[in-house]
């Protein structure tokens, strides 16, 4: 039976394995998919004793140990490569390690299902950590008119832009959004500040109310974020639970080659939020 498994720390909040099975389930496939939790000192062994066993196919990897992993596998993906980390870890058929990450399509698939246009549009992106850093190609991949990261250590949004050097992609500081003058068509959430239950401060005249709001993060009600664009009259908020299990179904298609159904699982997910 194929093996699976995730590592992180913390980890025993992963929703992965749930996600994995329905997705398995969906296939056909009998798997295993556990959590394995790690510290940055034993990580790299526990993740190669892991892929002793033959019947270890791959893994996903989240914080902290995403970019330790990029330089443990054999082979980057260009968007890996991008990212400078890597979320899942496909054994390939000679017994070498590809490293993908799979946010960023897990990203623009959830946009794209919710008929998000993002080709030709304007987006701004908050946030220049590694959520951000992880989605940018997939994004620009699209052909948006403008993608504009903003960052409250503008430094960091600057580097961002020097990824992937294009007319379209720009890095400024939080601060510059006050003279933006014409509206984005999608404003993405990817600070962490979410999970604190802060407000990125941005300017109220950047969110128009025929924008739509994508939060990175979600949780059984709408983000501080997300309840904020709604109180200036925004009517398409989403949170990030699709992303999360497009991204899984993306890491699961790496693996199998079976695209699973992604809607029957982010319902289940959200009726146990
Ligand atoms: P992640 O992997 O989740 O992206 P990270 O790499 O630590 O985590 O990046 C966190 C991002 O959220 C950063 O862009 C951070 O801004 P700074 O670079 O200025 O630190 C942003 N962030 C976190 N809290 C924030 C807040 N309260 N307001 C605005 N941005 C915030």
């Amino acid at each position: 039976m194929s093996r699976y498994t995730v590592f992180g720390n913390p980890i025993a909040q992963s929703k992965s394995p749930l996600i994995h099975h329905m997705f398995a389930q969906q296939a056909g496939l009998e798997i295993t998919y556990e959590r394995t939790l790690a510290t940055e000192q034993d990580f790299i062994s526990s993740l190669s004793t892991f892929f002793v066993d033959a019947d270890a196919q791959g893994c996903n990897v989240t914080s902290p140990f995403k970019e330790q992993v990029a330089r443990w596998v054999n082979e980057l993906s260009a968007g890996a490569k991008i990212a400078g980390a890597v979320n899942t870890v496909i054994k390939k058929e000679d017994g070498t390690f590809l490293g993908d990450t799979t946010d960023g399509k897990g990203l623009v698939q959830d946009l794209l299902r919710l008929n998000v246009q993002i080709k030709g549009a304007r987006i701004l992106l908050l946030g220049a950590g590694g959520a951000a850093r992880g989605v940018l190609q997939s994004i620009l991949a699209l052909e948006p008119k403008l993608l504009m990261v903003a960052n409250r250590t503008q430094a960091k949004a600057k580097q961002l832009a020097l990824l992937l050097p294009q007319d379209n992609f720009v890095g400024i500081d939080l601060n510059q959004l006050n003279e933006v003058q014409q509206p984005f068509d999608l404003i993405i959430n990817s600070t962490s500040a979410s999970l604190s239950g802060e407000l990125p401060s941005i300017p109220d005249s950047v969110i128009s109310s025929g924008a739509c709001i994508y939060d990175m993060s979600y949780a059984d009600k709408p983000t501080v974020f997300l309840q904020h664009a709604q109180k200036l009259g925004v009517l398409n908020t989403f949170d990030g639970l699709g992303m999360l299990v497009g991204q899984a179904a993306e890491s699961f298609y790496l693996w199998t080659g079976y695209r699973p159904d992604v809607l029957p699982v982010i319902q289940k997910l959200r009726s146990t939020l």
